[in-house]
């Protein structure tokens, strides 16, 4: 038993892992945008870890910003409605926006914030995940720079939280099924 988190059943990626894997698509993403000026947008707060080892490692000039948002839904089983719950400090209108999530899962939630952002107009929008959880994809949408696909199990670290715990974790690792904690 991991004595910091009991309900840690395995490491996924280690922190090593994790940091080679971030400096790859930082790579990636300054040839993608060589000779221009980056926005990085995170949602507060899951992606703020993998949104600032992202940016050290990112070779263009970068500016960055935050949003959160709260999502709720009306039956437990049902998708989330998102709405915006603190908007980004400054305009987009003609930027090279890359947003930064944490993980995708459903989709609901990277669909709503592209639809969001797309409408304030600017140069260029896609979006950067840490994890990627394709098999549970219920509405489709572009994820141009992903770090990890994952398979299907709750994980924690790196940012992502249970019950607001563990995001400063620097490896991801599954939680146990929530019986046997
Ligand atoms: P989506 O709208 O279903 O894509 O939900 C994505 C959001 O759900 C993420 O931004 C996370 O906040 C949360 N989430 C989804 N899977 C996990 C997980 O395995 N661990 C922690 N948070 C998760
Ligand atoms: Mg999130």
């Amino acid at each position: 038993m991991n004595k910091a988190a009991p309900e840690i059943e395995r490491i996924l990626y280690t922190e090593e892992q994790v940091s080679q894997r971030i400096a790859e698509v930082a790579a990636e993403i300054s040839e993608r945008y060589r000779g221009r000026e980056l926005r990085l947008i995170g949602v507060l707060k899951g992606s703020v870890f993998f949104l600032t080892a992202l940016a050290r490692k990112i070779e263009v000039p970068v500016k960055i910003d935050f949003l959160s948002i709260s999502s709720f839904s009306t039956k437990p089983s049902a998708p989330g409605v998102v709405r915006i719950a603190k908007d980004l400090d400054d305009t987009i209108e003609g930027e090279d926006v890359l947003l930064v999530e944490d993980i995708v899962d459903t989709g609901f939630t990277a669909r709503y914030l592209l639809q969001t952002l797309a409408a304030r107009g600017p140069n260029t929008l896609a979006l950067c995940t840490l994890l990627d959880r394709t098999s549970r994809r219920i509405v489709q949408i572009p994820v141009e720079f992903r770090c990890f696909e994952i398979p299907d199990r709750f994980v924690i670290g790196c940012g992502l939280d249970y019950k607001q715990l563990y995001r400063n974790l620097g490896y991801i690792a599954v939680m146990k099924p929530e019986r046997n904690h």
